[in-house]
C-alpha cells in the first residue's frame, strides 16, 4: 500500500483532550491554507473564508464566547461557563471555515459543499504537515452574538471549526458504515434501501443576494 493510501485509509479526528501543543508554525499554517483552498469550486467562486483563531485571542475570543453563553443562560453553572470560557483554548490553532454564497449562476448548494470540501482539504493539509485535527461546529457556530464577535457577516455560515495541534496517541479506530449498505451499482429500477434517510430535509437554506465584500485570499 502507498503512503498516501496508509494515509487515507487511517485518518481520524483526534479528541480535543488529546490535542497538545504544538500547532503548526505560521509557515506552516500558511501552506495548509493554500493545500485547503485547492478545491473545486464550480465557477471558481471562491465561496468560503478563512478566520485564524490563534495565541492569545483564544482566551480572549473564549471571554466574549463566556458573556454571551451568561446572557442567554443566566442560570449557567460554574462548570458550564468555563467551559466556554475555555472553548477555543482547547487546541494550539483553530480555523473557522465560513461558507458565503455569492451572487451567480452556481447553485448554492454546490457552493457549500465547497466550503465542506475546504474543511475537509484543510484536515487532510493539517494531517499532511504532522498535525491532529478535529472538525466541530458546536452551538457556537451556529449563534448569532457570537457570530458578530468572530466578525462572520450574517448571512455567512461557519462550515465548521478545525482545531489544529498535536497528539502523543494515535485515536482507536471507530466503526464505519458497511459499504454495501451505502452503495450499490445502477441497474433500471433497483433502490437501494438506505434506512431512515428520508424525512430528513434541510430546514432553513443559508439566505443569499449580498454583495461580496472582498476576496479572502487576495
Ligand atoms: C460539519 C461537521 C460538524 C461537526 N461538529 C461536531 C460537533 O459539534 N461535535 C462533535 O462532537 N463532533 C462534530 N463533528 C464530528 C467530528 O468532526 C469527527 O468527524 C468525528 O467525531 C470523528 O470522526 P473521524 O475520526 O472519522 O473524523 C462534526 C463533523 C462535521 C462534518
Amino acid at each position: 500500500m502507498s503512503d498516501i493510501q496508509n494515509f487515507l485509509q487511517t485518518r481520524r479526528s483526534v479528541p480535543l483532550k488529546q490535542m497538545l501543543e504544538p500547532a503548526p508554525s505560521d509557515t506552516q499554517l500558511q501552506e495548509i491554507l493554500q493545500i485547503a483552498a485547492r478545491v473545486p469550486d464550480h465557477g471558481r467562486m471562491c465561496p468560503w473564508y478563512f478566520i485564524i483563531i490563534k495565541g492569545e485571542q483564544r482566551a480572549e475570543l473564549g471571554q466574549k464566547l463566556k458573556d454571551i453563553y451568561i446572557a442567554q443562560n443566566p442560570q449557567a453553572e460554574d462548570k458550564e461557563i468555563s467551559l466556554e470560557e475555555g472553548r477555543f483554548m482547547r487546541a494550539p490553532l483553530c480555523v473557522a471555515v465560513v461558507s458565503r454564497i455569492k451572487k451567480g449562476k452556481h447553485p448554492q448548494w454546490e457552493q457549500i459543499l465547497s466550503a465542506g470540501a475546504v474543511c475537509m482539504n484543510l484536515c487532510h493539509a493539517a494531517n499532511a504537515h504532522g498535525f491532529a485535527t478535529n472538525w466541530l461546529t458546536e452551538w457556537c457556530a451556529y449563534d448569532t452574538e457570537f457570530k458578530k464577535v468572530l466578525g462572520v457577516d450574517e448571512p455567512d455560515n461557519i462550515a465548521g471549526f478545525i482545531y489544529i495541534g498535536t497528539s502523543a496517541e494515535k485515536p482507536a479506530e471507530r466503526e464505519r458504515p458497511e459499504l454495501n449498505e451505502i452503495s450499490s451499482v445502477w441497474s433500471n429500477g433497483v433502490i437501494l434501501a438506505t434506512g431512515d434517510k428520508y424525512g430528513n430535509t434541510l430546514e432553513e437554506w443559508p439566505k443569499t443576494g449580498f454583495s461580496i465584500k472582498k476576496n479572502p485570499l487576495k
